[in-house]
């Protein structure tokens, strides 16, 4: 299943990440003499979460796991926070409410997304999550066989990241970076 693999690419690129603490920041050379000056600036985020790695338009951290490139005063987001952005209000705003904010029903990802890897974060949305007791039952679905899900997850994870870190605040970021021709690549390759 193609779009499982983007998926687990990612899973498995953040466990190679973690076992090689040696990883040079930046793989590629700079374009100009321009961007090696400023190099360094260019990964550099608003927020507690700095990204390690840039590729193809999608920000990492250390551990290889998506993470949010911020910045203009919280003003511009990277491609992947705003395509998550856009993905949460199409699936999950129903039941956690504006912004990940929660609701009566369903818990706040603001909160809920603290210090929760990728790993675990993407074990959820595939397979559910389920409380039941004498006076509730509270059900979060599995999304492992819908594609507007599984095919955005890092995207949605690297929202909520930015959320629950407090480096964006509510509402649609009002500036992106440009959405990245891999990004459109890996997205056509999935929905098929
Ligand atoms: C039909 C309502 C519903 C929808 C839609 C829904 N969720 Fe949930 N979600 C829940 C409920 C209810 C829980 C709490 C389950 C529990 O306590 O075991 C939950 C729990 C979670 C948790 C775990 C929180 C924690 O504290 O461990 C995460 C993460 C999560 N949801 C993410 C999402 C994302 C991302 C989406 C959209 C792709 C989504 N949910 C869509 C109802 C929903």
């Amino acid at each position: 299943m193609r779009c499982a693999d983007r998926v687990t690419g990612l899973i498995l690129a953040g466990l190679a990440a973690g076992s090689l603490s040696t990883i040079p920041a930046r793989a590629a050379p700079p374009a100009t003499p321009a961007a090696t000056a400023s190099g360094a600036a260019d990964l550099k985020s608003e927020g507690p979460t700095q990204p390690a790695k840039v590729q193809d338009g999608q920000y990492t951290d250390k551990n290889g796991d998506p993470t949010y490139h911020i910045t203009d005063n919280g003003k511009k987001v990277d491609w992947y926070t705003m395509s998550g952005y856009l993905r949460y209000n199409a699936n999950c705003i129903v039941c956690h409410g504006p912004d990940g904010m929660g609701s009566t029903y369903a818990p706040s990802l603001v909160d809920a997304l603290k210090g929760m890897d990728y790993a675990h974060f993407a074990g959820i949305i595939v397979g559910g999550k389920k409380d039941v007791n004498a006076s509730q039952e509270l059900v979060m679905p599995a999304f492992g066989d819908n594609r507007n899900v599984m095919c955005y997850m890092p995207d949605i994870y690297t929202y909520l990241r930015a959320r629950s870190d407090g480096a964006l605040g509510r509402n649609r970021p009002p500036e992106h970076e440009p959405k990245p021709a891999a990004f459109e690549k890996a997205e056509d390759a999935c929905m098929k």
